[in-house]
């Protein structure tokens, strides 16, 4: 199915209500053979399921009315963060292209009850990094949940300028002067992250956009996985998705540039325009 990326990436919110509406079979069908199919840059695999419910007990504390969730694991190794976050937004956006709304979950949930459904093998050093309920959004959000955003100020973003630069970190940069990369850093821009830390840092260089990553440690350094690093992988799919809707091909590559930068930032990636 095609989809207009960028309407979706606007369009897409977190949903914590959910109508009590379960979710038509044929729209489960179709979301199913997309998970099979999907992939990523890094070549790791990201294995789906689609849980009930209610079949395996899963709850998580900021949810009302959700009856099905999206859960993923992968085996944890290096890149294996920017590999799930990646195919974890991908399926983000086809759900909302379908009509049903998601919520990442790394933490708010409990995770026990969900490991035992993904059959997470802690000795194969599987990790199960994030779930996501799919459902009909509600009309009107729960108390919880109008909480929930306030508290993470879901709806904002962080200026453009403050995550986009060109050349050095020196020189930050606006929507209109970033060329042909500004939809694809402005869809990076609209980006959901963990408590909506948005930890990209975008350098414009020629053909090459490196990306950075801003350094929270209670995020980062969480016993799990660097959660942060996932949302980097959210953001080279908004990236890497909205110039091949653009008609132009990019190339991964992970060879930091010579480039100073601040303490707080960690080279990830970058992409070169092919
Ligand atoms: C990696 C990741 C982990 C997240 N974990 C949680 C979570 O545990 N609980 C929760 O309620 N929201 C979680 N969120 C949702 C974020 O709070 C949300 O994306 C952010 O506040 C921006 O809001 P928006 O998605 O509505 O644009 C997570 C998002 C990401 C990307």
């Amino acid at each position: 199915m095609e989809y207009d990326l960028k309407a979706m990436i606007r369009q897409r919110r977190s949903v914590r209500t959910f109508k009590k509406e379960p979710v038509k079979p044929e729209t489960l069908q179709k979301l199913e053979a997309y998970l099979q199919q999907l992939d990523n840059p890094f070549g790791i695999p990201v294995e789906f399921r689609i849980l009930d419910a209610k079949q395996y007990s899963l709850t998580s504390p900021v949810l009302v009315g959700e009856s099905v969730y999206v859960g993923a694991k992968v085996k944890h190794i290096p890149q294996s963060e920017l590999a799930f976050g990646y195919e974890f937004e991908k399926f983000c956006l086809y759900a909302e292209a379908l009509g049903l709304a998601t919520v990442m979950l790394a933490s708010t949930m409990d995770r026990p009850a969900f490991e035992k459904a993904m059959e997470v093998d802690n000795d194969a050093a599987e990790v199960m990094m994030l779930v996501s309920p799919i459902g009909y959004k509600a009309e009107k959000m729960s108390v919880r949940e109008t909480m929930m955003r306030k508290s993470v100020k879901g709806d904002e973003r962080m200026d453009f300028e403050k995550i986009c630069f060109a050349d050095s970190f020196d020189k930050s940069v606006c929507y209109e002067q970033a060329g042909i990369f500004a939809d694809a850093v402005e869809m990076v821009h609209l980006a959901p992250s963990a408590i909506n830390n948005q930890p990209w840092r975008l350098v414009l260089a020629g053909d090459k956009v490196h990306f950075y990553k801003n350094i929270v440690p209670q995020l980062t350094n969480r016993p799990l996985c660097d959660i942060q690093k996932v949302d980097m992988g959210i953001a080279l799919a908004h990236f890497e998705l909205t110039m091949s809707a653009e008609g132009k091909t990019c190339r991964l590559i992970i060879e930091e540039p010579p480039l100073s930068h601040p303490e707080n930032l960690e080279y990830i990636a970058s992409y070169e325009i092919s």
